[in-house]
């Protein structure tokens, strides 16, 4: 049975919601996944996973400060245990979804692939396959001007059931490229 990890960082809540959808389908497709907080993942090592699925919120095209904080530690760990190689090569099996829910009021998804690709590069840095980077569009909670006026126009109540429903269908489609 392949074994997945999903951490997840969320404030408002958005991200966590994807972050069970994810767990859904890979569950549905036969996948031991475990689902937590970055906080709670303290002691986990990437490589004992065939997937690792990490999720978080686009705060200024960026990380959340407690995202990059946990990412850099782990690389950190990773390097001091020579994981961490010159040419970065491919390590057969160990695979990554990087998923960001953001808002994108200003510059729309261009507000967010920066912080995927940046969280990208910590995985690619040891043999990780990046299999993909799912962008979701989300309500700025707490802040009704930017869900309803921005460039993504009226984005309230997003993302939706039916949304969360389709990233739980992506999810069991994902399962079958581990
Ligand atoms: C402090 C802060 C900064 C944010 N900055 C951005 C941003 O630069 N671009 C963007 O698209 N969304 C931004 N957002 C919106 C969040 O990325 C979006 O609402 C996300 O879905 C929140 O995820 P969560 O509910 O899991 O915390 C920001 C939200 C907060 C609270």
């Amino acid at each position: 049975m392949k074994k997945a990890v999903i951490l997840y960082w969320s404030s408002t809540g958005n991200t966590e919601k994807v972050a069970r959808s994810i767990g859904e389908g890979l569950r549905e497709a036969g996948v031991d996944v475990s689902l937590m907080t970055i906080d709670e993942a303290e002691g986990i090592d990437y490589f004992d996973y065939d997937l690792v699925c990490i999720g978080f919120p686009s705060y200024y095209w960026h990380t959340p400060k407690p995202v990059s904080d946990y990412l850099k530690k782990h690389f950190n760990d990773h390097r001091r245990q020579g994981k961490v190689k010159l040419g970065s090569p491919n390590v057969p099996g160990k695979n990554v979804l990087i998923f960001c829910t953001y808002s994108g009021p200003h510059t729309g998804i261009d507000e967010a692939t920066p912080a995927g690709d940046y969280v990208g590069q910590f995985f690619g840095h040891i043999g990780f396959n990046v299999l993909d980077k799912w962008y979701v569009l989300s309500e700025f909670i707490g802040n009704e001007a930017a869900s309803t006026k921005g460039r993504m126009g009226d984005i309230r109540g997003m993302p939706t059931e039916d949304e969360l429903i389709g990233i739980k269908a992506k999810a069991v489609l994902l399962a079958e490229k581990l």
